[in-house]
């Protein structure tokens, strides 16, 4: 199979890992890519979300699968402008996408489907938001109602706080609504699974650190290290978000005439009363999916064709018996300003640990090398019989990556152990 993968993280450099190592591969591209990508992809210079660039190459290559790692292209309708031009795509329509592009519409469907969720209301005024704030009083969660890229979010403990994140809202990147919600408490989790729009197929649960500093302290990041599967997500919880989120989910897509395929990503809150819906995506998560993916003990690639085709019924996913933890190695700065262009070394050194991968985000290739390239860099991947000992193995990788301009947490795991 001839297949183009789009995005540049280390989602993307994860996926195309995996889908690299299927018997049935016979060309693998990665658009736009990155310096680890580059090693095992032909990476393209395209930009993922013009659906025109990126269709107009499947067309001439032959591509027989696209997978749609981020969520833009998504958002752009890049999806359904290839399966428009019966090009096989592996991720949601952008009708489907709405999921995650928008939280006011996921409340709806989660309404709609009786999925547990916190109580919410959406405002399309500052004044307004800030009327029923100031009425309700604090703790509350502020969010933007658009993409913000995991940024968008501010659980307010006092008023002040509430009001001023309503400001930021508006003025900012997400900027036309704001959903207040009732703040939940409990253990986050992430759980994956594969659908065709019909059929789900139960990926794995993971949990992701967010704040940028150890004790879960500091902004709010795009995630800084993950492990899977996650003891807090028990079998018993497993089977409660499938029958109650999950299905009910899907099937309410199925009824509004926009079935959901892909991957979907549900991300929890495990409460005193059960689980409970934060968010959907629409993509894998990133950094979960780096420490997913490695524990798939089968081919990925027809999994994500039978996504595709409506084929999933039938199909089975098996695991390692092993746990898989991610270190995100950034920028120090992020998730603020930051510097690129920093050579990075000793990446050789650490993949040479046991059971040790090293997923690239931010990279890109430099006079031989690799330079720093983003706020979130490098995903320093281990596998190892536990929880415990892939921390070890991770860290033991992570001491030998030669980038004084980086930095790292050194407490992914912690609520596991
Ligand atoms: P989201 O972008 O919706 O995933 O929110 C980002 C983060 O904000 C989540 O990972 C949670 O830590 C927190 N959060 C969001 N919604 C709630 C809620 N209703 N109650 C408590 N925490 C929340
Ligand atoms: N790790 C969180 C996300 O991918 O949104």
């Amino acid at each position: 199979m001839r297949v183009l993968v789009l995005g540049s993280g280390g989602r993307e450099h994860a996926l195309c890992w995996s889908i690299a190592r299927s018997p049935l591969l016979r060309k693998l591209w990665c658009a736009p890519g990155n310096a680890g990508i580059s090693q095992i992809a032909e990476c393209l210079d395209l930009d993922p979300c013009d659906g025109g660039a990126v269709v107009a190459f499947c067309a001439r290559e032959g591509v027989d699968l696209l997978v749609v790692g981020p969520e833009a292209p998504l958002e752009a309708g890049v999806s359904d402008a290839a399966r428009a031009a019966g090009i096989r795509v592996f991720g949601p329509s952008r009708a489907a996408a709405m999921l995650e592009v928008s939280k006011t519409f996921a409340k709806e469907v989660c309404l709609a489907a009786k999925a547990p969720t916190a109580a919410h209301a959406a405002f399309g005024t500052p004044d307004l938001a800030k009327a029923y704030l100031t009425e309700r009083g604090a703790p509350m969660v502020v969010k933007a109602d658009g993409l913000a890229a995991g940024k968008g979010v501010v659980v307010a403990e006092t008023t002040d706080e509430g009001l001023a994140a309503i400001d930021a809202i508006f003025d900012g990147p997400g900027g036309g609504a704001v959903v207040m919600e009732e703040k939940l408490v409990g253990e986050e989790a992430s759980y994956f699974v594969l659908t065709d729009g019909e059929t789900v197929l139960p990926l794995a649960g993971a949990q992701d650190h967010k704040r940028a500093f150890d004790g879960d302290d500091g902004p709010n990041t795009g995630g800084m290290g993950a492990y899977s599967p996650a003891p807090a997500f028990t079998d018993a919880i497993e089977r409660r978000v499938l029958a109650e989120i999950v299905e009910p989910v899907l099937a309410e897509m199925r009824a509004r005439g926009t079935p959901y395929s892909g991957v979907l990503y549900i991300g929890l809150m495990l409460t005193g009363a059960g689980p409970q819906v934060i968010e959907f995506n629409a993509r894998f998560g990133d950094p979960e999916c780096q420490c997913i993916l490695p524990r798939l003990d089968t081919d990925l690639l027809p999994l994500l064709v039978a996504c595709a085709d409506g084929s999933l019924a039938g199909q089975r996913a098996a695991w390692k018996d092993a746990a898989c933890l991610t270190v995100v190695v950034a920028a120090r700065g992020y998730p603020g300003a930051y510097a690129k262009g920093e050579a990075i070394g000793g990446i050789t050194a650490a993949e040479a640990a046991e059971g040790v991968t090293v997923f690239h985000a931010g990279t890109a290739a430099r006079d031989g090398g690799i330079a720093s390239n983003g706020g979130r860099v490098l995903g320093v991947t281990a596998l190892g019989p536990d929880i415990a000992a892939a921390r070890e193995r991770a860290y033991g990788a992570v001491a030998r990556i030669d980038w004084p301009g980086g930095f790292h947490r050194a407490d992914i795991g912690w609520r596991a152990l």
